[in-house]
């Protein structure tokens, strides 16, 4: 037993795996010793980041030893030719049994007779699915397999003090393939999302024993690679200079990166005896709440037309902060009048059709200003908001003087 006061505490060293995104969401890089897992589904990217990062920490003179139980050795070197990364340091071992890679941690690698063996400084494993645990049995994937590969990867990982980066897969429904126990066996936990018709990626921490879990990586897939997408904020907002009715502002929150959205909705005449709905990138159901809000404490017609909502660039928004942009955008589509292109709207919308106020407006509103917005409509129950320069705060307690306030 130990007293807590004379535990140390000195932060543990980091290892930059050359990415900065990637340092970030980690927590400020790579912990020796510490296990990461990163989850994602097939074709996203994890190969490529890895691969990437590998070659980046390898190129500071730092060993590290790529495993691939997936590809072939050739198409491993390919791909690190093709990202630019390819050089001595970076070493490949291309199979399925773990026990030879895990041997190479503990006594080093030798590469050729001449030179002596090269300890390693950082290993990569692609992916716990696709190797095999010595003395287990079950085909590589099963839950045994994978919960006996991660702990050996595990292990080894503490017993030689260097850091280790796992690949996991994730099935349809978003969770990591194999044992639930997975996420608890590693120290840091992320993810590795986008859509499937856009080229950007998200990178998020969904457990981390070593920092916070709020950062968010943003990159773009290239021929070259992953480049990181340093100003978010251009991704979900098109800054048209022609005003469309239907469109508004906010400002949402990924973690705890602001990110400036734009709520669009289209509203058509109902040919149906039911109108329709539909939303992407807000819950269908709070959707149609909202419309229902609308109508009723408002006083806007909705029942009479179909109504889509979208929020531009494949962003999906969960806090209710877009509720008041989601009510503008649609009274302005159904009123057909557009809305001042440079404000945004920031509010959770109350069944009595009270404007309340979101979390962390400051940051909100110090991005918006960044961005060259000039004007914020917000909660008359926000308090001690110190607005930026360049805003005009618009407090209003409710839905009515919020269209109001928009011109509508
Ligand atoms: N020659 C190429 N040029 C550009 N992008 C490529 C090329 N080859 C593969 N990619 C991209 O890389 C993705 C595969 O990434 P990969 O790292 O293998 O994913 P994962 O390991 O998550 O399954 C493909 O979906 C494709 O978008
Ligand atoms: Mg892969």
């Amino acid at each position: 037993m130990e007293v807590v006061s004379a535990v140390s505490v000195t932060p543990p060293e980091r290892l930059s795996s050359g990415i900065t995104e990637l340092d970030r969401v980690l927590g400020g890089g790579l912990v020796p010793g510490g296990v990461a897992l990163i989850g994602g589904q097939p074709g996203i990217g994890k190969s490529t980041l890895l691969l990437q990062a590998g070659g980046l920490v390898a190129s500071t003179g730092t060993p590290v030893l790529y495993m691939s139980g997936e590809e072939s050795s050739a198409q491993v070197a390919l791909r690190a030719k093709r990202l630019g990364v390819a050089s001595e340091n970076l070493l490949l071992y291309c199979g399925s049994d773990l026990e030879d890679a895990l041997l190479a941690l503990k006594t080093g690698l030798n590469t050729d007779s001449k030179t002596d063996a090269k300890n390693i400084g950082l290993f990569i494993l692609d992916s716990v699915q696709a190797v095999r645990a010595p003395g287990e049995t079950g085909w590589p994937g099963t839950p045994n397999q994978v919960r006996a590969v991660a702990q050996l990867a595990v292990d080894a990982a503490r017993a030689a003090q260097i850091p280790a980066v796992l690949v996991g897969h994730i099935t349809k429904d978003g969770r990591l393939a194999g044992p639930m126990l997975l996420e608890h066996m590693v120290d840091t936990v992320l993810t590795f999302s986008g859509e499937g018709y856009s080229s950007y990626r998200m990178l998020r921490a969904v457990k981390n024993r070593y920092g916070n879990t709020d950062e968010l990586g943003v990159f773009e897939m290239r021929e070259d690679g992953l480049a990181a997408v340093e100003d978010k904020s251009g991704l979900y907002w098109n800054r048209s200079d022609v005003a469309v009715p239907g469109v508004a502002m906010t400002i949402a929150l990924e973690g705890s990166t602001p990110l400036v959205a734009e709520v669009q909705t289209l509203a058509t005449p109902t040919a149906f005896p039911y109108p329709k709905r539909t939303s992407r990138g807000i819950e269908l159901n709070r959707f149609q709440l909202l419309a229902a809000v609308l109508e009723k404490r408002a006083g806007i017609l909705c029942s009479a037309h179909d109504l889509y909502l979208n929020i531009a660039g494949g962003l999906s928004i969960q806090d209710p902060s877009a509720d008041l942009a989601s009510c503008v955008s649609l009274a302005s589509a159904l009123r057909d009048r557009p809305l001042r292109g440079d404000c945004c709207y920031l509010g959770e919308v109350g069944l009595a059709g009270e404007v309340r106020p979101v979390t962390r407006l400051g940051s909100r509103l110090k991005e918006a200003e960044r961005l060259g917005l000039r004007c914020a409509v917000v909660s008359a129950g926000e308090r001690g908001v110190s607005a930026p320069g360049g805003i005009k705060i618009e407090r209003v307690d409710n839905l009515g003087e919020a269209l109001k306030k928009g011109g509508l």
